[in-house]
Parts: C-alpha cells; sequence; structure tokens
C-alpha cells in the first residue's frame, strides 16, 4: 500500500489519502463572487483524486483582496455564489474528498493587477483601493502605501475573518485555513521585514505573533468543533534577519495551543527581490521542522511533481500531507496517474471507468 493514498486524520476530518490541492487564486471572481469559471475548475479537481481540495485565497473582506478579480465572502452575494460551486463540485465529487478554503487577507498587497494585467499595483485609472499593513511600508516601489491598522482598524480585521469562517461553515467546507504566509496580512504581522511598530504589535516575536494568534482565537472560537481548522504558515522569509524556521516552529506550537489542528508550511513573499533557492522539494525540511517543533499535522508543498516523489516524502515522514499547485493545473487528474503509478486501486467516476490503466492493448497513459 502506498503511503501517499493512507488515510489521514486532521482533527475531525477523516480523508481518504494524503494528496491536497493547493489553494490556487483565478483572478476570475466578480466582486469577490464564484463565477463559471470556478464551476468547472473545481468541479474537475473534485474527482482529481485528491483528498482534498482547498479553495482560493478568499477575501475576508473586500479591501482584503489581492485584485478585482479575486475570491471573497464578505458579502451575502459571494456566499450564494460559492454555494452554487461547492454544492456542484460535491455533487461529482469522488467518494470522501473534502472541501477546504483559504480564508485571507493581502494587507499591503491587495490593490495589485491580476498576473496577466502585470501583477503590479493598481494604477489611478484601475480603481485602485487603500490599503493596510501594520506598518506603513509599501511593498516595492510604485506599490500603494498602506495604512497602519490601528486598534479599530485591528477589530475590524478579526471581526471579518470571523464572518467569513462563519459563511465558510455555513457554506458546509470541511476545513478553513488561515492564510499566513506569502506577504499578506498575518505574515506582514509576523515577519520584522514587514512589521516595525513600537506597540505590543511589533518588536519581539511574541509581539508579532500577538495579531495573528488573536485572529486564530477569534476563529477557532467562532468554529464548530465538526469543521477541521488550521493554517498555511511561512516557514522562512529566506532572508537573514527575517521570520526564520524557529520562529515558524514556535508559532506552529502557539496556532496548537489554540486548537488549530494543521498547517501547511510555504515560504517567501514578505519582501521582493529575495533570492530563493528553488528545486524540488525545497519547502519540505521547512514542514519536516515545523512538524517536528510542533507535533502538528503538516502539509509541504512546493515543485513536488512526480507521484514517485510525494510517495517518498509521506514514507520519509517528513510531512503528513502533500499538496500540488501547478502539476493540478496541468493534470486535474494527478490523482488518477499517481495511483496508477504506484499500483493503487482508485475507484474513479463511473462514467470515466473506461480511461482506467490501459486503455486499450498497446495503449499507454501518460506518466509524470
Ligand atoms: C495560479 C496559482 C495561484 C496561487 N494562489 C495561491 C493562493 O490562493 N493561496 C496560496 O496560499 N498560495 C497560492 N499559490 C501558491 C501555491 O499554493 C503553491 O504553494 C505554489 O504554487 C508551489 O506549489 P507547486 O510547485 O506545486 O505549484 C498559487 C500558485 C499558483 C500557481
Amino acid at each position: 500500500m502506498a503511503e501517499l493514498f493512507s488515510p489521514l486524520e486532521i482533527g475531525p476530518l477523516k480523508l481518504p489519502n494524503r494528496i491536497a490541492v493547493a489553494p490556487m487564486c483565478q483572478y476570475s471572481a466578480d466582486d469577490g463572487s464564484a463565477t463559471d469559471w470556478h464551476l468547472q475548475h473545481l468541479m474537475q479537481l473534485a474527482y482529481s483524486g485528491a483528498g482534498l481540495v482547498v479553495v482560493e485565497a478568499t477575501g475576508v473582506e473586500r479591501r482584503g483582496r489581492i485584485t478585482h478579480g479575486c475570491l471573497g465572502l464578505y458579502s451575502d452575494a459571494n456566499e450564494a455564489a460559492l454555494d452554487r460551486v461547492l454544492s456542484a463540485a460535491r455533487r461529482v465529487a469522488l467518494p470522501g474528498t473534502a472541501f477546504g478554503i483559504q480564508l485571507a487577507h493581502a494587507g499591503r498587497k491587495a490593490s495589485a493587477q491580476r498576473p496577466w494585467e502585470g501583477g503590479q499595483a493598481l494604477t489611478g485609472e484601475q480603481d485602485p483601493w487603500p490599503t493596510v499593513a501594520p506598518s506603513a511600508l509599501p511593498f516595492d516601489t510604485g506599490w500603494h502605501t498602506p495604512e497602519a491598522l490601528d486598534d479599530a482598524g485591528m477589530d475590524r480585521v478579526e471581526a471579518a475573518f470571523v464572518q467569513a469562517a462563519q459563511r465558510a461553515v455555513r457554506l458546509g467546507f470541511d476545513l478553513l485555513e488561515l492564510h499566513g504566509a506569502h506577504g499578506y496580512l498575518i505574515h506582514e504581522f509576523l515577519s520584522p521585514l514587514t512589521n516595525r511598530r513600537t506597540d505590543d504589535y511589533g518588536g519581539s516575536l511574541e509581539n508579532r505573533m500577538r495579531f495573528p494568534l488573536r485572529i486564530a482565537r477569534a476563529v477557532r472560537a467562532a468554529v464548530p468543533e465538526h469543521v477541521a481548522l488550521g493554517a498555511r504558515i511561512t516557514g522562512t522569509d529566506w532572508v537573514e534577519d527575517g521570520f526564520s524556521v524557529e520562529d515558524a516552529g514556535r508559532f506552529a506550537c502557539e496556532l496548537r495551543d489554540i486548537g488549530l489542528e494543521f498547517v501547511g508550511v510555504s515560504s517567501g513573499g514578505a519582501v521582493p527581490h529575495v533570492r530563493i533557492p528553488t528545486g524540488p522539494n525545497y519547502q519540505v525540511p521547512l514542514a519536516e521542522q515545523v512538524r517536528q517543533q510542533s507535533g502538528m499535522v503538516t502539509r509541504t508543498v512546493g515543485m513536488i511533481v512526480a507521484p514517485e516523489q510525494a510517495e517518498a516524502i509521506i514514507a520519509e515522514g517528513k510531512a503528513d500531507q502533500v499538496a500540488l499547485a501547478r502539476a493540478f493545473l496541468d493534470d486535474p487528474r494527478w490523482g488518477w496517474h499517481a495511483a496508477e503509478a504506484l499500483g493503487v486501486e482508485l475507484q474513479l467516476p463511473r462514467q470515466y471507468e473506461r480511461a482506467g490503466k490501459a486503455l486499450w492493448t498497446g495503449a499507454q497513459l501518460i506518466r509524470h
């Protein structure tokens, strides 16, 4: 039995295997509301063979979206649109497939263009909006200078996370994930590179963690026990004097003590122009260290493509779950092909059963 296809428990959630579709912004929403693009995207991922499909970074408030096309959960219209998509995806999902959603606030990296429009800050003609952050420091030259959040602003953001979490619970998501990576608001508080506050929310790691932990505590209190709750955290800023993997381990321990049930470990994004040593498995050692330090169920991600590569990460105990992003865009049936490569019997949708294994004598499915 391949370890990749062994069941995994995350708090109350029982997953059929260790494969997750990583959250991926589609930049295709309409004022935060999911569209037909999301419908087809999530419907096909629902029968991808991944045990868990995590819906993209979803803004907890309007100004917390990265772009005009980002998904949100700040209005009844957003909730209704996502209900349509999630319900349809569930109807075609492989048995046992769970759905999660990533709740996010883009902080100073909000009000940006979609990647295919340039990915820079929105210009004056592109309907930009004011951004917020722990400190009034722009991400890079040409970016908006955010407003440093005051007490009332922090209260509002915390309440927005809670409200969005309540909407996600109402929609029936099995898992909620707070976005604490990639230089967005929660990460901006954590990193000494972006948090220059001199009050109780800046300075020491303990102070920098204070607002992120407030959000985690408030969301934990609002999410019933049958829904798994965790966070995507940053494993490192890849900058000396930035947020380190030891800091990530400490943060994970705090999240664990609050009652969060998993962490996904990513990295980078706090500041621009950083040389990141990317390559296959490059973030796996970060996950491994956080897992050891915190004992939490830990997901790894980043340049994992081959089934054997994913299998080895799980079999060697480096992480509990493997997430793939771009590989699932390239091959939305990655789970089927991984099962075949690892000799696992996976029940395909009945309608597509005849596509399994050898299509006809001599035929070969393309393998990664
Ligand atoms: C199109 C696209 C959109 C992404 N959107 C998100 C997102 O919404 N939230 C997030 O935490 N990471 C996001 N990421 C990062 C991925 O989740 C993942 O960490 C990264 O792509 C590395 O994994 P990979 O090598 O398997 O692609 C995105 C990546 C891609 C390619």
